[in-house]
């Protein structure tokens, strides 16, 4: 889960307006020209992924398979060592995510999940990318840039300046026109719209050889860990979805709240509270104000009790498929395979036309 702030120059603001404006009439068109959509969308394989990746991101996947979207996600395996060293994780953190996406609801026969690394064609579109983009342009990247200050003691590695032109290629490599983000993830779509203009233009000579992707927004929101900080992997306070349901309990149990006895649902002065609150409605298909109402003067046992009752009751069916999968690594993997096997096909069809317009078949 992300956390962002405001844009504060104009620029930003008009082009988040714009998103967002965008973002609107395609959640309109979706309903009844499903078709014309292709979505990639993915994520790094760092870890088995939580709450806030299920209630964020993961529902949405499976929401926009159902209705009739084509959805393409990549596991982004070489992005993990954009910023470290170690590859020895980076397999069983693959097959957790294949779980985690399989248990939820991704049906492989109409969804492609395959590794970045598994498909060289997309990877040598990299190349001609590179050539359109400045070294100025990439590290004005909001998220290189903070990567730069967290990693200055090691330095940026070029992986991790150029990704997001990777992330430029896993999009356009299958016509993807469609990303679900957050809007701390617009300059990367940016950056991919620029490519596409670019090789358009310079290579393709006006030909609309690849196309400008939209940016579909997921207003999400934030979620807290359960020490009152940001959800997420890397500060180990998040409920995973292969967690059992004792080890949930334990988890909310542990979370931070705060000392007022009633409980209120007030995001600004009782961002802890309200965090879960948000996570109670967003299971029960209910609003944070209405159980904030009901538990009263319960307290924050009562309200841990509420939370723990409805995380473990919604993620229920889930975690039950998801242990039968976990439990079959040879079945995940043949699902990547064959995955992988269709980006491939689709990755050389496409540079072998990035090859034809460049005048560069031999
Ligand atoms: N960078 C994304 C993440 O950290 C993963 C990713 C790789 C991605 N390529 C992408 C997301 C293309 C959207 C589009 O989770």
């Amino acid at each position: 889960m992300t956390v962002f702030d405001p844009p504060t120059d104009s620029a930003a603001r008009d082009g988040l307006t714009s998103a967002m404006t965008r973002s609107g009439q395609v959640e309109r068109e979706l309903t009844h020209d499903a078709a014309r959509f292709r979505v990639l969308t993915g994520d790094r394989p760092t870890g088995p992924l939580h709450l806030g990746h299920y209630l964020g991101t993961l529902r949405n996947r499976v929401r926009l398979q159902d209705v009739g979207v084509e959805v393409f996600i990549v596991v982004a395996d070489y992005q993990v060592i954009t910023d470290r060293d170690s590859t020895a994780a980076i397999a069983g953190n693959v097959l957790e995510l294949m779980a985690d996406h399989l248990a939820t609801g991704i049906d492989p026969a109409v969804t492609t999940i395959f590794a970045h690394s598994a498909v060289p064609a997309l990877n040598q579109l990299v190349l001609p990318f590179l050539s359109l983009v400045t070294d100025a342009e990439l590290r004005r990247n909001p998220t290189v840039k903070a990567e730069l200050a967290a990693t200055r003691s090691r330095g940026l590695s070029g992986l991790l300046l150029t990704y997001p032109v990777h992330q430029a290629a896993d999009i356009l490599f299958c016509g993807g026109n469609l990303v679900p983000v957050g809007r701390d993830q617009l300059p990367h779509l940016e950056t991919t719209r620029l490519v596409a203009r670019r090789f358009n233009e310079r290579y393709g000579s006006g030909r609309a050889v690849f196309q400008e992707p939209d940016a579909l927004l997921s207003e999400v929101p934030l979620l807290l860990g359960t020490d009152g900080a940001k959800m997420s992997k890397s500060s180990g306070n998040t409920i995973a979805l292969r967690d059992s349901a004792e080890q949930t309990a334990a988890l909310i149990r542990g979370a931070r709240t705060d000392s007022e006895r009633t409980i209120t649902y007030e995001p600004i002065r009782r961002p802890e509270v309200a965090s879960l609150l948000q996570i109670a409605a967003l299971c029960a298909g209910s609003q944070p104000e209405l159980i904030a109402e009901k538990i009263g003067h319960g307290g924050a046992g009562e309200l841990k009790r509420v939370v723990t009752e409805s995380v473990n009751e919604h993620l229920r069916p889930l975690r039950h498929r998801r242990q039968e999968l976990a439990a079959n690594p040879g079945y995940l993997l043949d699902v990547l395979r064959v995955g992988n096997a269709r980006a491939n096909e689709i990755a050389e069809h496409t540079l072998d036309e990035v090859r034809a317009v460049m005048g560069m078949k031999y």
